[in-house]
Parts: C-alpha cells; sequence; structure tokens
C-alpha cells in the first residue's frame, strides 16, 4: 500500500504540490525548527529557535524577496493609466455583481424551512469523495486574506495604505472583495446540506490562513501577475468541473453556484493575462525567463499547506482525490501552460537574448513533456488506497 501511495502522491506531485523546500522543512507542534530566510536572492542566513505555541503548523523556510532589480518598479509606476484603462474594466460594479443570497435559500421567506429540506435532499446524492473536492476548494477560497496579502507584497503595484488610489491598489481591493463571494457562497451551502463536518473544515481554514503560502513569487510582479494568471485559469477549471459533477449528480442548484464561480474566475484570468501580455509588449526578454522561472519551480496550489489538525499530508490527499475525479488533473496543468505560451505568443518572440533564448525553447516544449511524464506516471501506477477524511467525519475516501 506505501509503495502504491508513493507513486500516486508523485504523479500528483509533478504538478499539484508545495516545492521541496517547503514540505521538507514541516515540523509538527512542540518541536525545534531549524529555518533560513534569505535577504536578497543571493544571501541565507540560519536560525535555530523554539517552536512557539502560535507558530503555524505549516511553515515556509528558504525564502527568496524582491528579486526585481529597483528601476523595473518605474515599469509599474507608469502602467498605473494603462491599468486604469485595461485593468480596472474587467471589474464588475457592485449592483451588477451576484451575491452569494442569489443561489441561498432566503431566511427572511416563508419558504426558508422548505427550502432547506430540499437543498438537503438533493445533497443526499452527492458521494464523499465529490464532497472532498468540493470543501477543499471551498478552503482554499475561505484562505482569501492570503491572497490579498500576497498581492500586496509585490513590488511597484502593492497597496500602500489600504486604500491607495493606484489603479494596482484599486484592482487588487476590487479583485479581494469579488473573491470573497466565492468562499462565502461554498462554505453556506455546505453548511446548510449537513453532510460535511463543518468544525473540522473550519479549523483547517483557520490553520491554513494562519500557515500563509509560499507562491515563490520573490515581491516580483512579473512573477506574481504569471502566478495569478496560472491560478486564475486552474480555479476556472477546477470550479468548472465541480460543475458539471453536480449536474451529474443531479444538483442542479450547486451545478449553478459551481458555474457562476468560475465564470467570475475566466473574468479575473482574463485581467491577469492581459497584465502579462503588456508585459512580454514592454519587456519581452525579462517576461520570458520570469515565465520560465516559475515553472521551473513549479506552480505551487495557494492552498498546499492546509492542514486540520490530523492528516499531515492532507493537501496531497486531498489533491489525489481531485486528480481521479477529473475535478483537477496533472493534464489541466500542462494544458494551462499551453494555453499561456500560445495566449502570450511566447514561440513567437523575437530579438531575445541568450537567457531569453534558452527560456523560451524550455517553455515551448515543457507542456508536452510534463504530459509524457504524467503518462507514464499514470500507467505505472496502481490502485491507490482509502483516506479517512475528518470534513466527511472521518469516512473513508478512495483516493
Ligand atoms: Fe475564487
Ligand atoms: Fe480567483
Amino acid at each position: 500500500m506505501a509503495s502504491r501511495m508513493a507513486l500516486r502522491l508523485n504523479d500528483v506531485t509533478l504538478c499539484l504540490s508545495p516545492p521541496i523546500a517547503t514540505r521538507r522543512c514541516r515540523r509538527r507542534a512542540g518541536s525545534v525548527r531549524v529555518f533560513a530566510v534569505a535577504s536578497t536572492p543571493s544571501t541565507v542566513s540560519t536560525k535555530v529557535e523554539d517552536k512557539k505555541p502560535f507558530a503555524p503548523p505549516r511553515e515556509v523556510h528558504v525564502q527568496v524577496t524582491h528579486s526585481m532589480p529597483p528601476q523595473k518598479i518605474e515599469i509599474f509606476k507608469s502602467l498605473d493609466d494603462w491599468a486604469r484603462d485595461n485593468l480596472l474594466t474587467h471589474l464588475k460594479p457592485v449592483e451588477k455583481c451576484w451575491q452569494p443570497q442569489d443561489f441561498l435559500p432566503d431566511p427572511a421567506s416563508e419558504g426558508f424551512h422548505d427550502e432547506v429540506k430540499e437543498l438537503r435532499e438533493r445533497a443526499k446524492e452527492i458521494p464523499d469523495d465529490y464532497l472532498v473536492c468540493l470543501v477543499g476548494d471551498m478552503i482554499t477560497e475561505e484562505a482569501l486574506p492570503t491572497y490579498q496579502t500576497m498581492l500586496n507584497t509585490l513590488d511597484g503595484v502593492r497597496d500602500e495604505t489600504g486604500a491607495s488610489p493606484t489603479a494596482w491598489a484599486v484592482w487588487t481591493r476590487a479583485w479581494t472583495a469579488e473573491e470573497n463571494r466565492h468562499g462565502d457562497l461554498l462554505n453556506k451551502y455546505l453548511y446548510l446540506t449537513g453532510r460535511v463536518d463543518m468544525r473540522q473544515i473550519e479549523k483547517t481554514i483557520q490553520y491554513l490562513i494562519g500557515s500563509g503560502m509560499d507562491p515563490r513569487t520573490e515581491n516580483n510582479p512579473y512573477l506574481g501577475f504569471i502566478y495569478t494568471s496560472f491560478q486564475e485559469r486552474a480555479t476556472f477549471i477546477s470550479h468548472g468541473n465541480t460543475a458539471r459533477h453536480a449536474k451529474d449528480y443531479g444538483d442542479l442548484k450547486l451545478a449553478q453556484i459551481c458555474g457562476i464561480i468560475a465564470s467570475d474566475e475566466k473574468r479575473h484570468e482574463t485581467a491577469y493575462t492581459k497584465i502579462v501580455e503588456k508585459l512580454f509588449e514592454i519587456d519581452p526578454d525579462g517576461t520570458v525567463v520570469a515565465l520560465a522561472d516559475m515553472m521551473k519551480k513549479k506552480i505551487s496550489m495557494p492552498a498546499h499547506l492546509m492542514f486540520d489538525g490530523q492528516d499531515d499530508k492532507l493537501f496531497d490527499h486531498f489533491s489525489m482525490v481531485a486528480q481521479r475525479l477529473g475535478v483537477y488533473t496533472a493534464r489541466d496543468y500542462a494544458d494551462i501552460l499551453e494555453f499561456l505560451v500560445n495566449r502570450w505568443k511566447v514561440a513567437d518572440l523575437t530579438g531575445l537574448s541568450g537567457e531569453g533564448n534558452k527560456a523560451q525553447d524550455y517553455l515551448c516544449t515543457l507542456a508536452s513533456r510534463i504530459r509524457k511524464l504524467d503518462e507514464r506516471a499514470q500507467s505505472r501506477a496502481k490502485k491507490a488506497g482509502t483516506m479517512p477524511f475528518s470534513w466527511v467525519y472521518g469516512r473513508e475516501v478512495q483516493l
């Protein structure tokens, strides 16, 4: 069983799991930790200290910071008008936005109890493995404070005051506000189904926000916007797939919920890929090198540090269920990469430096190499075992 599980884990590791440096350095509460902090890309210092009781259960260690040369900050400052005209147009006015309440029983209405009863009847047909995927997606959305923080680590575009009037800052706040509805809606829906252990889920969210994330974007907006482009497309795909599955189980309301969230993700993907398209126009060499850098490091999933207080490999197990159900797979990872490489016309770039040419060659063949590796891993992989998930009251779920 252990070796079979390792094989399955390997194919997920290919694309879905956190960077090796992150995983290697996890420590349980009560242990002594050793960590390294890099203040510049070239200097790394280490220190040892006792683990504090409030320290996050998942920690990241070696981190590169501020890797973008300071002169390039000016590029982003000079793009503020461009961002106002080309980025903010992808936001929807609040008055025209859907709200979670539009898809949930109205607690003020006479028919509230009947509506809840119907919802629970429909949800009875939903299998546990699908619930695990939906809960994992919901927890990912609920860690939104981390993602706003991440955007505000980026040099040249961060919201310097919390209410900064720059177009970059306006975008980040409004994007966060739009995203905030996703976790709210999924959370309330799952609560009403009565099928999942809300306390365990809430604990997982608390742990996850406490741990943060390690996207390895180095305060560098080139890397940051490549990361968000990838992630918005990844969430568009996974919410689209959970919508499709919900329809198959006969829960059309849930299908509608996942579908409406997926459509937001698509709009956000359009906006973030437009920023990177602009960077390719202004600085093709720097941008192609940044894209290759992110892909070499592998795009870690935003919730890769999740923990429920019980399962030390919770994210890996959730990813395996998502992979098996086809909600988000290693193939999707390759498809997203290929989509972005085409979207940004990476193959057509000319006049690149030696490093830029190397990055271009690497990127143009990467998707097919990932697919081949995945096929090989799939053909070797035998049926994985089951795993109890605290989110569904410890019931065993096929990995
Ligand atoms: Fe979202
Ligand atoms: Fe999103």
